[in-house]
């Protein structure tokens, strides 16, 4: 279907995310560098950023983030995991295949990984409702998690973060009915990019800006082109944010492109309840648009039957724009009460303990090796062996070996 139409009715059934131990407030970044705190709080809009503990990664957060939307629906139907990310810990293996382990899943599942930058979870979103359409009766379990890491000092440090979400994508889905069309954009460019000989990300923040402005352009025409609905529809816009400001940056271009208003109360309108996780998070990447949309959805009025846009980009550069309708009734399904505990439980660190940890790496010399537990989260990295990393699970679910 194409043209404004709501796509059968298929979407997210249910959104849960998780983050880490560890919290790193800018005001402990800002003692460090000597910038001015109102560069972060106010130029970047970023006021915390989550640091991993010694024994979280892109595993255990996902693991966490996905445990309470299997608890809550089990796992019949389920046939497909597909996990995001651009912070992987394996060149082969994927990384969702030891979440679906953790989380005691049958056997009979495909499970996937894939990779665009900060634009897979959209992928991995499409595709599972493409598989839903195939057949109503499967359900997809979507998980975005990522650790954004940049070099000690550099300009990207402020803009570090991470989390995993996880979805549910069903048909007849409780929170949100994804449409048709989506706008799609690539252009190659070298904005952000991460050899696989480095840990951290190498990036070119001014580039990174205008490449994210071009790709706005770029999808809301295809978008538009494609018969998608018009600007002044959507009650709000939860747009990827590596920091909060990029969204308010990117709206702003958006309204002046299609020659709209760019006034301050206008963009706020749209996009103000979208930022309460990110700006305390930092950039979760894969994950960030949908805790854009689980800020939007637990924080905002009731949005029943309201539209929101999507703006997905991811460096390099992908970039796509879709539309959702929120389910009346969504607000009985959500998780506000668990989201806003897991920002708030985490542990504040000072800038040297946050440099510490951001230097910790797991030996590559092939020894057994236990990694101390620092995590008071359901699942850990507990150690590596022979190469292969082992987790383990804290709350009776299964145990990787
Ligand atoms: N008070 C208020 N605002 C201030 C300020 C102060 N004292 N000092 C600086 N600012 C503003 C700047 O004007 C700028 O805002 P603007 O872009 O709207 O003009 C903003 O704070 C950032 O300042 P800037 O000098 O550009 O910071 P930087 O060189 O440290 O780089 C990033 C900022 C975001 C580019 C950098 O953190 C980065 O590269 N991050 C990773 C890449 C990324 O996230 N890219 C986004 C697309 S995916």
């Amino acid at each position: 279907m194409t043209g404004n139409g709501v796509s059968g009715t298929v979407g997210i059934h249910d959104l849960s995310f998780a983050t880490t131990r560890f919290v790193l407030p800018h005001t402990e970044l800002a003692l460090h560098n000597g910038a001015d705190i109102a560069k972060y709080h106010i130029g970047i809009g970023q006021r915390a950023m989550s640091v991993p503990a010694v024994d979280e990664d892109i595993v255990t957060m996902a693991a966490a983030a996905a445990a309470p939307v299997v608890a809550r629906h089990g796992t019949d139907g389920i046939r497909t995991v597909v996990l995001a990310t651009e912070s992987s810990i394996d060149q082969a293996k994927a990384a969702g295949v030891y979440v679906h382990s953790l989380l005691g899943m049958p056997s009979a599942i495909r499970v996937v990984e894939l990779k665009q930058a900060c634009y897979a979870g959209t992928a991995a979103l499409q595709f599972a409702l493409g598989l839903v359409h195939r057949d109503p009766a499967q359900r997809v379990l979507v998980i975005a998690t990522d650790v954004a890491k940049y070099d000690p000092d550099s300009p990207g440090e402020a803009t570090q973060g991470a989390a995993a979400v996880a979805m549910l994508v069903s048909a007849d889905p409780a929170l949100v009915r994804v449409e048709e069309p989506s706008g799609l954009f690539t252009a190659d460019v070298m904005d952000f990019w991460r050899p696989n000989y480095r840990e951290a990300a190498l990036v070119d923040g001014q580039e990174s800006i205008s490449a994210y402005l071009q790709a706005v352009e770029g999808v809301w025409k295809d978008y538009r082109e494609k018969g998608g609905r018009a600007l002044g529809e959507f009650a709000a816009f939860c747009y990827h944010q590596p920091f909060t400001k990029m969204a308010y940056k990117a709206h702003r271009h958006l309204l002046h492109c299609c020659g709209e208003d760019t006034d301050d109360a206008v963009v706020d309108r749209v996009l103000g309840r979208t930022t309460a996780y990110n700006t305390v998070i930092g950039n979760s990447c894969t994950a960030s648009v949908y805790l854009a949309l689980a800020a939007l959805l637990d924080d905002a009025d009731d949005l029943s039957g309201r539209p929101v846009g999507f703006l997905s980009y991811g460096s390099g550069s992908v970039a796509e724009f879709f539309a959702g309708t929120v389910v009346p009734g969504y607000r009985e399904h959500l998780r506000t009460a668990a989201h806003r505990e897991a920002v708030f439980r985490r542990r504040p660190i000072d800038y040297a303990a946050c440099r510490e940890l951001r230097a910790h790496s797991l030996p590559a010399d092939g020894g057994d090796h236990l990694v101390p537990t620092q995590t008071e989260g359901p699942y850990r990295l507990a150690g590596i062996s022979r190469h292969k990393r082992l987790y383990e699970a804290r709350c009776g679910l299964s145990r990787h070996p």
